[in-house]
């Protein structure tokens, strides 16, 4: 069955590039990116991991812990990081799950078989503290991921799970937001004491709020 929003993300174990783990047991009470490549030693990839190496303190900063994972046997993850490293510039700073049964990758629904049926696409979930999905995304193997684009869709859940707003098309962190609709004015005038600007009755637009 295909994981979908709010769902709790299924717990495993697995064998990874920095030894065994219980996925829970891992998260502790931070937040993950669990993200999946198509295969070891290839161009896409490669450039893929060493991004995420290159942004892991942005996912520290924010309380997020990030776990890749593909098909390959750990032998093969160990020697392919030192390609990363050498070609991207950034070495390996996460867990790399090795799935060579496909447990995790089915649990997940990773393969999707009219793409490939062997291997894993370019699956993301971000899971919050609470161990709920908060975002699911799917690209093809021929499409490299924006994680700059996941760490501002983080931004959006990380702010909206604490405060009654919702964040506009390209919103980026620092800039106005929208009051919920379902909050009423003399609700918002409680919660939003730098006020809002009406521009319909259902859009309301405010500044970020602070923590
Ligand atoms: C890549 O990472 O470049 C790639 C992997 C699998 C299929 C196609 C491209």
């Amino acid at each position: 069955m295909t994981l979908q929003l709010d769902d709790t993300a299924p717990d495993f174990e697995a064998d990874t590039t920095d030894g065994t783990l219980k996925f829970h047991e891992w998260m502790s009470d931070d937040w993950a990116v669990l993200f999946s490549h198509p295969a070891d030693f290839t161009p896409v990839c490669t450039t893929e991991l060493g991004e995420v190496a290159r942004l892991k303190p942005e996912f520290d900063k924010r309380g997020v812990k990030v776990i890749g994972l593909s098909v390959d046997p750990l032998e093969d993850h160990r020697s392919w990081a030192g390609d990363i490293a050498e070609t991207q510039g950034h070495a390996l700073n996460f867990p790399l799950i090795a799935d060579p049964d496909r447990e995790i990758a089915d649990l997940y629904g990773m393969i999707h078989p009219q793409a490939d049926d062997t291997l894993t696409v370019r699956s993301v979930f971000v899971i919050g503290s609470d161990k709920k999905v908060k975002l699911t995304l799917t690209y093809p193997a021929s499409t490299g991921r924006n994680f700059e684009e996941i760490l501002r869709v983080i931004d959006s859940l990380q702010l909206t799970a604490d405060h009654s707003v919702a964040t506009p098309v390209n919103w980026q962190h620092g800039e106005d937001v929208i009051i919920v609709p379902s909050l009423s004015d003399e609700e918002a005038r409680e919660k939003f004491p730098k006020g809002w600007e009406t521009v319909k009755p259902y859009l309301r637009v405010t500044p970020q709020p602070q923590d």
